[in-house]
């Protein structure tokens, strides 16, 4: 979500007539969009605040801009903490920056309100082939440990015409691979007015749209995994074969303690749900380690739950208190050897698992989609199956087709492979 608001603010800019600066020291004006999920998010800002201060004191007309969650949440605070700062805005207020940039304001100002999905800004696409949309603003549950309802709001869905008309623009654009954004994605639509819409809906009017490839979405919440979206995997052609669904923790306990609103059982049993309608799909999760209070027991039981689900990759955190969450203040706080402990352990199984869950595409032919030149090797090209997976290979292809690769061996984190030259010979 962070960076598609980025992808709009710089689209702002450049509608502004701003351009890129080929080196920090020669911009007028220097913007930071802000995270603020964990605190390590936070004490990079804070660094990198300093070098603008610097910069600041060189030039006093550059105008230093801080937009995002960590801005949201200590509103005016900015202000006297930094006093270099010109702007200040919440994810809310994007549009707000293009005022204050035209309106030659001589005093510093903030935007903190909540205003629902707000400036229909064109983004600027990082690739031509693949956008983001976003589909919801906001967020209504409470997880114990999560700063983002107080950074983001209360959950506002867009309405659903505008959405599709959004989804056909892009296609018309070029785009053949489209994530739909959202803090809760599957509780999308039942605030809409006076028609309500749901997720599945969604997913089947966006799959209608023409040109459009693949469709992905993130991130769900388990709770509001109902069968119909589960289903729309097996009925779409463009949904992908992957499903991010966090799980957090494996202990019901804990998911009690971060208000989750699910239990271990409801979880498993959305799997296997998943895995019934659609049995090859890919599943990776968020997972947090040391909450207050986990016990030895208790993150046994969430590595059990990875032993027993084989996620195809998971992103893991240590958990960190975030200001106004109520876990910040639970007590029982897990010694950091013992976080660090746990963390080795967790990825150690993740890897584990998704290393030999990775083999059953060994051998596969697999479509995959081109991004450009490989990281590590130029020659090679990289792409992405449909079940997200990285992929290297050898082949010809250009950025955005969709091509066939026989996978020969795969890791962890990626797959290898050789484009199927049969298939291009035909194709041409
Ligand atoms: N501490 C650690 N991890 C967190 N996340 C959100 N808030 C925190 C926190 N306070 C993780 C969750 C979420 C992901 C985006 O970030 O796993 O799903
Ligand atoms: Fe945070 Fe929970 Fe909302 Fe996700 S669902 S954004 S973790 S409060």
């Amino acid at each position: 979500m962070n960076e598609h608001d980025s992808e709009r603010m710089k689209r702002m800019l450049e509608s502004l007539g701003y351009a890129e600066a080929p080196e920090r020291a020669d911009a007028d004006l220097i913007l930071f969009n802000t995270c603020s999920i964990r605190e390590s998010a936070d004490s990079r800002f804070i660094a990198h605040l300093g070098e603008a201060k610097r910069l600041k004191s060189e030039d006093p007309d550059r105008v230093v801009g801080v937009g995002g969650c960590w801005a949201q949440s200590v509103k005016e605070d900015v202000f006297r903490q930094f006093p270099f700062v010109d702007v200040a805005f919440g994810p809310g207020q994007v549009h707000k920056l293009a005022e204050f940039l035209t309106s030659d304001s001589l005093t510093a100002q903030g935007f903190f309100e909540f205003e629902g999905f707000t400036g229909h800004l064109p983004d600027k696409r990082a690739r031509d082939f693949h956008a983001w949309m976003q589909i919801s603003v906001g967020c209504n549950s409470v997880c114990s440990y999560c700063i983002v309802p107080s950074t983001r709001g209360r959950e506002v869905s867009r309405p659903f015409g505008e959405l599709v008309a959004e989804a056909r623009r892009l296609a018309e654009d070029g785009v053949r691979e489209l994530t739909l954004l959202g803090q809760n994605v599957n509780s999308y639509g039942r605030d809409l007015r006076p028609e309500r819409a749901s997720f599945a809906d969604l997913l089947h009017a966006v799959d209608a749209v023409g040109g459009l490839e693949r469709i992905r979405y993130t991130s769900p919440h388990p709770k509001d995994m109902r069968e119909d979206v589960i289903r729309a995997h097996a009925e779409l052609p463009s949904l992908c074969e992957h499903i991010h669904l966090p799980l957090q923790s494996g202990s019901s306990r804990v998911l009690k303690a971060m208000r989750r609103t699910y239990d271990r059982g409801r979880y498993l049993d959305r799997v296997a749900l998943i895995r019934e309608h659609v049995p090859d799909c890919a599943l990776t999760t968020d997972i947090i380690v040391g909450f207050p209070g986990e016990t030895d027991a208790e993150f046994e039981e969430t590595l059990a739950v990875v032993e027993e689900v084989g996620y195809d990759g998971a992103f893991t955190f240590v958990f960190s208190p975030r200001r106004g969450t109520a876990a910040a203040t639970l007590e029982g706080h897990v010694p950091h050897p013992v976080k660090i402990e746990r963390m080795e352990r967790l990825v150690e199984a993740v890897q584990r698992r998704a290393r030999e869950r990775a083999q059953r595409f060994v051998g596969r032919t697999l479509d995959v989609l081109v991004e450009g030149p490989s990281r590590n090797d130029p020659t090679r090209l990289r792409g992405r199956t449909r079940h997200n997976k990285v992929v290297n290979f050898a082949g010809l292809a250009a950025p955005g087709e969709i091509v066939d690769v026989a996978i020969t061996a795969a890791t962890s984190q990626t797959l290898t492979g050789e484009e199927s030259l049969v298939s291009r010979a035909t194709a041409a």
